[in-house]
């Protein structure tokens, strides 16, 4: 029996596993996801995502105040619009929710980082993330839209665009835009490694975006994939994403730090909705211990090498770190 290193030695007390802890999460770690709706003096909970709730503009802006408060340092804007068509031409209207809302926020609170989710599928009849031709998704014509999105999300006030929708070649199209529209200080955050997954069945009731026919399996990742995660990765380097994200976050956290070794720029993750909701159910029922559970949960994908970390748990995990 070796007993010569004894690993316990540095588990003695708070102040030594302190010492040793090789992680450390911090508030500035988080990126909070909101919800606006039209209207005003609107704040109702999503059914499926409990303490987080749809919020108009007015709302919107009191609740960026107090996020920026706890020193999170960003929040990404989703947001339900006032029409829906073919195209999601609602999607790069300035005077839709996420636009207002982004200028808004910007107003009131201009040190807080805001992200604008760029994709189509909250604005179009159909609830896929682009221009269909039949029942397909055509890339190229989605390319143009998107570039509208992103661009009128910028000139709102966005600091950071971040395309959720996966089509071919988004990031270079939205690099160009934003160039030739003189916004080259805003930075892309592009949803590089994003699954079709089930896990975002929450969201798609918040945002009303779930596909009217079909589902979204030509467009995102296959979940057994990891080599062409990579792939897709070195295509959006080389288009240009300041940021890459790999989301879904738990069951995918081996992806993580696979393009954490790879790459030269920051990582993000999405604890997405499911994976909020599965937590904050079980919290409920007494099965498990809220408060543990997400920190445990959210420094494990620090530790898997996410740089970034959008997160509904954002709020509370903030004023716990501050305990
Ligand atoms: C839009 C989008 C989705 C999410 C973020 N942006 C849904 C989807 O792709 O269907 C999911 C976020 C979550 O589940 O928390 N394309």
């Amino acid at each position: 029996m070796n007993m010569k290193l004894r690993p316990r030695r540095l588990r003695l007390s708070e102040n030594v596993r302190a010492m040793v802890r090789e992680t450390q999460l911090t508030v500035k770690d988080f990126v909070y996801p909101l919800f606006v709706v039209p209207g005003s003096n609107v704040r109702e909970e999503i059914p499926s995502m409990p303490d987080c709730y749809h919020l108009s503009i007015d709302q919107a802006v009191e609740l960026a105040k107090k996020i920026a408060a706890l020193g999170i340092p960003a929040v990404e804007i989703f947001g339900l619009p006032e029409y829906k068509d073919e195209i999601g031409s609602s999607a790069w209207d300035m005077s839709s929710p996420v636009q207002r809302a982004i200028a808004a926020i910007k107003k009131a609170v201009p040190e807080l980082i805001i992200v604008g989710d760029v994709c189509l599928c909250q604005y179009t009849s159909h609830g896929h993330c682009g221009c269909l031709v039949d029942h397909y998704v055509d890339n190229d014509r989605t390319l143009e839209l998107l570039s509208k999105v992103a661009v009128s999300q910028a000139e709102a006030g966005a600091d950071i665009v971040a395309p959720s929708d996966m089509m071919d070649g988004r990031i270079a199209a939205i690099r160009a835009a934003l160039d030739a529209h003189n916004l080259i200080n805003v930075s892309i955050m592009s949803y590089a490694v994003k699954y079709a997954s089930g896990f975002y069945g929450p969201f798609r009731d918040a945002a009303d975006s779930a596909p009217q026919f079909g589902d979204r399996k030509q467009y995102q990742m296959d979940p057994a994939n990891i080599r062409e995660a990579l792939k897709e990765v070195a295509l959006d380097l080389d288009e240009g994403a300041d940021i890459i994200m790999v989301k879904p976050a738990m069951a995918y956290l081996d992806v993580v730090t696979r393009v954490r070794a790879q790459i030269n720029r920051p990582v993000a993750v999405y604890n997405v909705s499911g994976e909020y909701a599965m937590v904050k159910a079980a919290a409920k029922n007494g099965w498990i211990d809220e408060h543990r559970i997400v920190m445990e949960t959210l420094t494990c994908m620090k530790r898997a090498g996410a740089d970034i970390i959008i997160t509904y748990h954002a709020l509370d995990a903030a004023r716990w770190l501050d305990d």
